[in-house]
């Protein structure tokens, strides 16, 4: 194995908390954070930008390798840029979170973010916290901590609606459920809970909970008993 530095992979599926969760541990152990759901949205904005048909496989494939995606992995202040231009608000827009799961499933698509990917985790040799939906299962198989994060659909809608400002709460849960189907369903990288990962289901739990119980993970592999 490379000399990398500690990888903490966070699989789950949208709204299941993996975003505040990552960046909270990252920020409380002093790591690195990558949101790979957020290069998988640049693409997709750039597709979209381009005119590309994202329900063309094929024109899709074609085009992968033209944008330049870089993620800042500051846990305090994330950032992600397409050949230079700042997109974190564009890429949380309506246009582009209908439009992610099916260029996800280019398989083109997931071997250019892997590299990307697997860049950003060499370049960070004092840790990073990775989260996405096959960071434990593909893009970091051998991290020594794996985490599944699920919670009930309901509060997953309740907490990605209040994140979207207010939007509605029942057509929150049913696009999320809908992207859930697409994400596990799909044949390269489907959403499944990685060998070696522990499932912590966040419905019960506050935030800072959440976090304390991987932060418990993570230290207990650092210093085993
Ligand atoms: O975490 P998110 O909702 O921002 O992710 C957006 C989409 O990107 C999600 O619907 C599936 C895809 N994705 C993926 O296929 N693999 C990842 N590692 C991360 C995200």
């Amino acid at each position: 194995t490379p000399a990398t530095g500690l990888v903490v992979a966070i699989d789950g599926p949208s709204g299941s908390g993996k975003s505040s969760t990552s960046r909270g541990v990252a920020v409380r152990l002093g790591l690195r954070y990558l949101d790979t759901g957020a290069m998988f949205r640049a693409m997709t904005w750039w597709m979209l930008r381009q005119g590309v048909d994202v329900h063309d496989a094929a024109a899709v494939a074609a085009r992968v390798g033209e944008p330049e995606i870089v993620s800042g992995t500051d846990p305090s202040a994330p950032t992600i840029t397409v050949d230079g231009t700042d997109v974190a608000t564009a890429i949380r827009g309506e246009d582009v979170t209908g439009a992610v799961s099916p260029v996800s499933v280019v398989p083109e698509v997931r071997a250019r973010l892997l590299q990307l990917q697997r860049a950003v985790i060499a370049a960070a040799p004092g840790g990073i916290v990775v989260e996405g939906r096959d960071i434990g299962s593909v893009v970091a198989p051998d991290a020594p901590v794996k985490v599944y994060l699920t919670a009930d659909p309901a509060a997953r809608a309740l907490r990605r609606a209040a994140e979207e400002g207010g939007s509605d709460v029942s057509a929150t849960q049913e696009s999320l459920l809908a992207r859930d189907k697409i994400d596990s369903g799909r044949a390269t990288a489907p959403l499944v809970m990685a060998d070696g990962a522990v499932h912590i289901d966040t419905t019960p739990f506050t935030l800072d909970e959440v976090i304390g119980l991987v932060v418990a993970l993570v230290e207990a592999v650092e210093a085993p008993a």
